[in-house]
């Protein structure tokens, strides 16, 4: 009797288990930064709680255990410390990195280890030895092409997941238009509306990194692969079979661009319902009915290693507003503190954020700040420090909802800072273009995770969804872009023009040779006369 319950019991266990089975998804995110885990993390967590089975490569080990489905961290041991010591050494506080060459290739050097270093991973390798297949691979789009492997490896079908807007980095690999006259190059400063000498130097930086990319990174990542994985079907083979791009963007932060079928913008899916403050913070934004600054640089640039003529300028602009002040600041205690100014560590920022009385948010434009603040309506002062911030900044002042003044600029002082922030405080303007932008975030068909989930799931029911791929990717680019058609008529038109300018000069050589005959019998004729 006792067996048979036990059998029964077993059985109904397998029977749960095959019904509540999802698929298996892993997630490469190696990036140690924060904020790129915090996307990579809530993506595959979202995919978890759906019910499916997730495995996650990444530099940090998440041990939150999941209500639904399951998830498994692959941790790249070591990543999140040399990070911390390589950020510790370049101070991005210190010097202004312009879209230069050398910073392209720098940043392809870091990423080069980076690859080197995964592929090496103990636990990585462990993994790639075993005998699991996947259903689908999720992978980081940041310039890793080689990272496409790991699809092929585990049979599975290929999702890129790009933490910033469509770019022309992910665009070309699904064929997806990059619009170069208004769209600029990430780490510019340039909005969507350029000059047309802004336009020219866009042009001329697309150009160069395309160079870049096609004719040397891509041929290097694939040098790179051939070395760890001997066989592996070449680079340009892996890199245009992707299925989908989950692109974090949505119109309410990014300006609207097109997108072809298997892009999906989900901008947002990253943050949670707020959750509640700790008791002496609510207390302290309840009674603070003047209204609340805060002002955070972000998780990768640590406040304490500002500047002291920068710090300055700050503390002295903050001390000259009738509102509270909060600061996220990592260093020792300031002697000269403002008596309205409280600083901490660390900040619950989206619960912050949430609270009616924060009247304004001083941040440096990541991307995931901009994103939050428009979730919640709060109007901005962007401090651009480095990457793609100078280009958000741009996105901030072109949608109203904020003002800018670049850290690097040779300007920077409380006396510029001080009526820029009075500005943003008294004219009411920001804050109404803050909740336009947050209706237009929060109308949605859908949830933007439930989104993710959805086409994730669409592409494995439907085998990798060919369907959604333009046709494009098939083609080179001179075909794609239709070079090679204007090129042919250009050469006819052109072959044509020569051929009338030929008869046209034949005609008139004809013409005047006629012309000089007449004139030369005339003029003899006339010499006749004249002997005569
Ligand atoms: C849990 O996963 C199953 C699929 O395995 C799904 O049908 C269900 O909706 C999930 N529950 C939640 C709360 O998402
Ligand atoms: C390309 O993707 C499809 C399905 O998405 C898969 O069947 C095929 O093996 C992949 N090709 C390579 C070279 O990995």
């Amino acid at each position: 009797m006792e067996f048979k319950n036990a059998v029964l019991l077993l059985f109904i266990c397998v029977l749960c288990f095959q019904l509540s089975h999802g698929a298996k998804i892993l997630g490469i995110f190696p990036m140690p930064a924060k904020s790129h885990y915090t996307l990579g993390n809530s993506l595959m967590r979202g995919l978890a709680e759906a019910g499916h089975d997730v495995t996650m490569i990444s530099p940090h080990n998440d041990k939150v255990p999941t209500r639904n489905g399951s998830y498994r961290n692959v941790v790249l041991t070591g990543f999140a410390d040399s990070y911390e010591a390589a950020m510790k050494r370049a101070n991005p506080f210190e010097k202004s990195h312009s879209n230069s060459f050398r910073y392209l290739l720098l940043f392809q050097k870091q990423i080069t280890i980076l690859i080197e270093k995964t592929f090496e991973n103990p636990n990585v390798k462990e993994l790639l030895n075993s005998d699991e297949t996947f259903d689908i691979v999720i992978v980081e789009q940041i310039t890793n092409e080689a990272f496409k492997y790991f699809a092929h490896h585990f049979k599975a079908h290929l999702v890129m997941f790009s933490s910033i807007a469509a770019d022309s980095k992910i665009n070309y690999v699904v064929a997806n238009p990059t619009m170069i006259s208004y769209t600029p190059l990430v780490d510019t400063d340039f909005s969507r509306e350029m000059s047309l000498y802004q336009r020219i130097h866009n042009f001329l930086l697309y150009i160069n990194e395309a160079i870049i990319y096609r004719y040397h990174w891509l041929p290097f990542q694939n040098t790179l692969l051939q070395k760890y994985f001997p066989g592996s079907p070449s680079m340009l083979e892996l890199n245009y079979n992707v299925s989908l791009v989950l692109v974090n963007s949505h119109e309410s932060i990014q300006p609207a661009i097109p997108l072809v079928p298997n892009m999906i913008p989900i901008g947002g899916f990253h943050i949670n319902k707020p959750k509640s403050l700790p008791q002496d913070l609510q207390k302290y934004l309840d009674e603070a009915t003047e209204g609340v600054v805060y002002a955070s640089f972000g998780s990768s640039v640590k406040a304490k290693s500002l500047p002291n003529d920068k710090k300055e300028a700050l503390l002295k602009t903050f001390g000259s507003v009738k509102e509270k002040v909060l600061w996220k600041w990592e260093g020792d205690e300031i002697k000269n503190l403002p008596s309205n100014v409280k600083t901490a560590k660390w900040f619950p920022q989206r619960e912050i954020l949430a609270h009616p009385n924060v009247k304004l948010f001083i941040t440096q434009g990541g991307l995931l700040s901009l994103t939050e603040t428009i979730y919640n309506g709060v109007p901005v002062l962007v401090i651009p420090i480095f990457g793609d911030q100078a280009m958000n900044a741009q996105m901030v002042i072109s949608n109203g909802y904020g003002l800018s003044l670049p850290f690097h600029d040779p300007e920077f002082s409380d006396e510029k800072l001080t009526p820029i922030l009075k500005e943003l405080l008294s004219n009411p303007k920001y804050k109404d273009n803050a909740l336009k932008r947050s209706q237009i975030f929060h109308d949605r068909e859908m949830d933007p995770l439930q989104k993710a989930v959805y086409w994730i799931e669409y592409v494995i029911r439907h085998n990798g969804a060919p369907q959604l791929r333009v046709w494009g990717v098939n083609l080179p680019w001179y075909q794609l872009y239709s070079l090679d058609v204007i090129g042919i008529l250009v050469t006819i038109i052109g072959l044509i023009f020569i051929f009338i300018y030929i008869i046209i000069k034949y005609l008139l050589s004809f013409i005047t040779k006629k012309n000089s005959d007449i004139k030369y019998k005339q003029s003899k004729g006339t010499k006749k006369i004249k002997k005569n």
